[in-house]
């Protein structure tokens, strides 16, 4: 049977192929925990400004923290008859403390409701996102802590550029992950302010005190327009933002895993706790986890998509498009989570860098070559000159399969005269990495003091 929801107006219940649409309890009970938490404060505060009796409020209390026990011990089902998770617990609540339940929902709406949980929910997720952005972190400092004079080649356009130290490269992505934890931080404050009390659309008669119920919920301010409070949902918009920021960024390291992994680069094993293999191919080792996280990148930006078309002109004050907030958001949330800890997982234990093979990566191209034009420049030869100089020798040495370290230095002096014998030691990788040492360049000095710096703030967070 299909219990009528509504006040008298109505006369019948809903077709239950209605009910099922309309409804959010499948997807919503998530936010349960978070319901009861602000029911909790808006019984209080009903309390607190005698709008309900101090008995009353606490009875109210007691109720939903027997709700929330019997949900953490697994006897809290409530069905599709429930609509959403607001009426069901205001359901069982009726059941449990009788007449008084009734008299929860005085002064509040679920719009305001609805807004509160959500943004409880979320308030928590941010923080856990943020602890395990610090946990990514941890792990590539500590990987770049032992490869600081470990080369590997740099790329522009996928072609080999100039040689940098591996702890280098890691170090950017430190840096990214580094963004995304201060914009979760700037996001939260966003997300840290209470619709509770906005009512359906307009304020309540009834004298509430939202600042009471907002610092019961440590929500750092309230709403200060009704309209907008029970209606705005740029703090959701701009979550999904920063998580497609933060996918944005596994996603590239995963390319790069990918790469490194394959057998042209071979700059990394995988280990067999983190890979995968083939169903037939016997010698196949996988790099499945990398790939997966690339490919979950998609729904999360799809997630900001959809949210952005929701609210696009969307008029005031609340519609029930905005139920179509949730299941984005929740497994955006979910996405996030689960990449962060997978690529943590296998940077820490599930890689190991191919010492041997990308020392010798890097002493067998022309990422050097830049070296000997900045070598001339620095004994006075203008760089534009140096660079076209160096051009003609890179095209000689292609011809002759050599390499720069093979030129003689009668070679290197018909070339130009103010070649000396210390060109030789100026194009070694090692030579051609320490000798970036501008601020945040690759130089090892460089590299030393920005893990540290990014060591202290880590430490500091
Ligand atoms: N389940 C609804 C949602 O998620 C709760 C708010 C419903 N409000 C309303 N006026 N129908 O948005």
């Amino acid at each position: 049977t299909n219990p009528k929801t509504w006040s008298d107006r109505f006369k019948t219940a809903l077709h239950p192929a209605i009910a099922t649409f309309n409804a959010s309890i499948g997807f919503d009970i998530e936010l349960i925990e978070y319901d009861l938490s602000g029911s909790i404060a808006h019984a209080k505060m009903l309390a607190k400004t005698g709008i309900i009796s101090s008995d009353e409020g606490e009875k109210l209390v007691a109720g939903l923290e027997q709700i929330r026990q019997e949900y953490r011990q697994g006897n809290f089902h409530p069905g599709v008859e429930a609509e959403d998770v607001h009426f069901a617990v205001e359901r069982r609540l009726t059941e449990i403390a009788g007449d008084v339940g009734k008299k929860l929902h005085t002064g509040r709406s679920r719009n305001d409701q609805v807004g509160t949980d959500t943004r409880l929910y979320l308030r928590d997720q941010i923080q856990q996102i943020r602890s395990q952005l610090l946990d990514l972190q941890r792990v590539l400092l500590d990987l770049a802590d032992v490869h600081v004079e470990t080369p590997i080649p740099g790329y522009t356009h996928l072609q080999r550029a100039q040689p940098v130290s591996l702890a280098h490269h890691l170090l950017a992505y430190v840096e990214m992950t580094q963004r995304d934890w201060e914009r979760l931080g700037d996001v939260y404050k966003r997300v840290d302010i209470s619709p509770l009390g906005c009512g359906a659309l307009a304020g309540t008669t009834f004298p509430i005190d939202r600042h009471y119920s907002a610092e019961l919920l440590t929500f750092g301010k309230v709403y200060a327009n009704s309209l907008d409070g029970v209606s705005d949902r740029d703090w959701a918009i701009e979550f999904l933002g920063a998580a497609s920021l933060i996918m944005v960024h596994l996603s590239r390291l995963s390319e790069e895993m990918i790469l490194w992994a394959s057998q042209e680069f071979s700059f990394i094993s995988l280990k067999d706790n983190c890979s995968t293999g083939s169903s037939i191919m016997p010698q196949k080792k996988n790099p499945d986890i990398p790939e997966l996280v690339r490919g979950k990148t998609g729904r999360v930006f799809g997630h900001l998509q959809a949210m952005l078309v929701i609210m696009k002109a969307l008029p005031l004050a609340y519609n029930k498009d905005l139920q179509e907030d949730k299941e984005g958001l929740f497994d955006s949330v979910k996405t996030v989570k689960g990449s962060l800890e997978a690529m943590t997982i296998l940077l820490k234990e599930g890689i190991e860098f191919k010492t041997e093979r990308l020392t010798q990566a890097v002493s067998e191209d022309f990422s050097n070559a830049t070296d000997v034009a900045d070598y001339l420049a620095t004994k006075g030869v203008p760089f534009r000159e140096a660079y076209n100089l160096v051009g003609k020798v890179v095209i000689t040495c292609l011809e002759a399969g050599k390499l720069l370290k093979d030129l003689t230095l009668e070679e290197w002096k018909s070339l130009h005269p103010a070649f000396e014998n210390d060109i030789y030691d100026a194009i070694t990788p090692k030579q051609v990495i320490s000798a970036r040492n501008s601020y945040g360049g690759t130089g090892f000095e460089q590299v030393r003091s920005s893990l540290k710096a990014a060591r202290d703030r880590l430490n500091s967070a």
